[in-house]
């Protein structure tokens, strides 16, 4: 099956290149969430939506090695943001998703993580919603997990965090968040901060300007659960000098809790594990 936008891509109009759209029934749009990136921690019921859809439209977070799980008959679609070529909008991605639908596919939208943290999932599901096109959500694990399991850190801990937040690192349009810093500067909870590399020292300068004692754990993962995977222990004092290392995607950790974190490289193959409970 092939299929694409007719008259460009601001175009509402979707043209079969090849083979057949689906007659029977209506067709729909699973929003699944693919997991921050290591195959294994895909979902069992993402891996039954992929091997049922006949369109994937997917992030560029998502690994060829997860991607190859859809039949190979399966348009695949990136809709990757790109520095140098021109990427889709929110706006033609919702309305590809739901014009597919329309034509009686089985639509997968593969997202890293969740769907719904910081993935525009809600915004996809309101315009299958106005359409009248039926969407299913299948949820996936979020970057915060992996990297917290990974680290041996965890998000929260009995009288070390009482709470987890998990805050965007940019505002909608670009620039410093607009965050309750009084708030996550309170000591005994973990703040996870999602797309924050690149605005690590002012997030730090703010944290340490509303209370929150400088010498925090604080905890950096790039690629986790990735092979290449890195993790930094540091501070929040430190957390901009260690930010500069890394170019990500990468999500900063902090809170007491992290004083368990441990740095490294690489993440735990199942097989590597295996082997070495055997021994
Ligand atoms: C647009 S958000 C998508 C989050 C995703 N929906 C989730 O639930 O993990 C992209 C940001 O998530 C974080 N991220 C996603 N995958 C990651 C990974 N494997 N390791 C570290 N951070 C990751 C980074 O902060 C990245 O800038």
């Amino acid at each position: 099956m092939a299929a694409g936008f007719g008259k460009g891509r601001g175009s509402d109009r979707l043209v079969v290149l090849g083979g057949k759209a689906r007659t029977h029934g209506p067709g729909r749009v699973w929003l699944v969430g693919a997991g921050p990136g290591d195959p294994e921690l895909l979902t069992i019921k993402a891996l039954k939506a992929l091997q049922a859809a006949e369109v994937v439209v997917h992030d560029g977070l998502v690994s060829d090695e997860i991607l190859d799980l859809a039949p190979s008959s399966a348009r695949r679609i990136s809709v990757a943001k790109r520095k140098s070529r021109h990427s889709y909008s929110q706006d033609e991605i919702n309305r590809m998703l739901v014009a597919f639908a329309l034509e009686g596919l089985n639509v997968v939208r593969l997202k890293g993580g969740d769907p719904f943290i910081f993935g525009r999932g809600g915004e996809e599901l309101e315009a299958c919603r106005e359409a009248g096109v039926e969407c299913l959500i299948v949820p996936g694990v979020t970057a915060a997990l992996a990297a917290s399991a990974n680290a041996g850190a965890p998000l929260t801990h009995r009288g070390a965090a009482q709470a987890v937040t998990f805050v965007t690192g940019h505002a909608a349009k670009g620039g410093e968040p607009d965050l309750d810093w009084e708030s996550l500067a309170r000591p005994n909870q973990t703040v996870v901060i999602y797309m924050g590399l690149s605005m690590a020292a002012p997030i730090a300068a703010r944290l340490l300007a509303a209370g929150r004692d400088g010498a925090t754990p604080a905890l950096i993962v790039e690629n986790a659960s990735r092979a290449d995977e890195r993790r930094i222990v540091t501070t929040l004092s430190g957390l901009p000098e260690a930010a500069a290392a890394l170019s990500g995607p990468a999500l900063l950790i902090v809170g007491e809790a992290m004083a368990l974190a441990r740095a490294g490289d690489g993440r735990p193959h199942l097989e590597t594990l295996i082997r070495e409970a055997r021994a």
